[in-house]
């Protein structure tokens, strides 16, 4: 432009293809930088599973969680990693998607008010807390600006980042089923997506595994949910008790059916 300046030239024509091509860069700069589900890249780091029993491995693998960098370098989860709970030798693990705030201060998974509802249906199968396998997708509690009680929901990227922890766990575990719960929870073991409703009513492949998806117990606690989605849920595990040959009693069955 130097040139135009000592030619006391100050304007430049842009034609109207040329303006409409500066509003467009002008926008896309000022848009945040959110990435897509499709724009996350899988984590790549490796998981080492190390040890002999069941036991020894969890607990290795328990360590490399407290530092596991794919998820610190995010910058985006807080510190404290709250890794799981239950039977190692568990036939169900059930997996939710991260902690809250009462599962960071206990430093368990499903100890808040969720835990509570996940201990009822437990109990309603006739299973106890000690003989399941509970986990979370993403293992350390997504932060917020300002956080108190409150949480959030973790991102895609947060959830790739963690996604190799879960993993192992599945395969050092080897629970004959799975149970995701809620969408977020199936969105990142299984990359599905749409509604729980699509989701369940069916099998999933999780790596040999077979894996059910229901709603998050948080979802039950919501004052609108209807007898109809508890009814739902208890389907899902009543497929679930099948598929692992535990006995249903016929008031097990009928739980959550309108009265005739
Ligand atoms: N919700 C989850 O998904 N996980 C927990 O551990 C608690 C609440």
């Amino acid at each position: 432009m130097k040139a135009e300046d000592a030619r006391g030239l100050n304007h430049v024509f842009l034609d109207q293809e040329a303006r409409n091509g500066l509003r467009e860069l002008m926008l896309r700069a000022r848009q945040p930088a959110v990435k897509t589900k499709a724009s996350v890249r899988p984590v790549t780091a490796a998981v080492e599973i190390h040890g002999g029993g069941k036991v020894e491995r969890l607990e290795n693998l328990r360590k490399q969680a407290e530092g596991w960098q794919a998820a610190i370098q995010l910058g985006t989860l807080r510190e404290k990693m709250v890794f799981a709970t239950g039977n190692p030798d568990a036939e169900l693990m059930l997996v939710g998607e991260a902690p809250g705030y009462n599962e960071e201060k206990e430093g368990e998974p499903f100890v808040g008010p969720a835990g509570q509802k996940l201990n009822d249906i437990l109990r309603a199968m006739g299973v106890r807390r000690e003989d399941v396998y509970i986990s979370n997708l993403v293992k350390f509690r997504p932060a917020m600006p300002r956080q108190t009680t409150n949480n959030r929901k973790p991102t895609p990227e947060e959830m790739a980042a963690c996604l190799p922890l879960v993993m192992a766990e599945i395969s050092i575990v080897q629970p004959k089923c799975i149970i995701a719960m809620g969408g977020t929870a199936a969105e990142g073991l299984m990359g599905l997506e749409g509604t729980v409703g699509s989701m369940r009513e069916k099998w999933h492949d999780l790596k040999g595994i077979p894996t059910r998806v229901t709603y998050h117990p948080s979802y039950l606690l919501q004052s609108g949910a209807s007898n109809q989605v508890k009814r739902f849920l208890w389907e899902d595990m009543l497929a679930v008790m099948e598929r692992l040959q535990m006995p249903v009693s016929e008031k097990q069955r009928a739980f959550f059916l309108p009265k005739a």
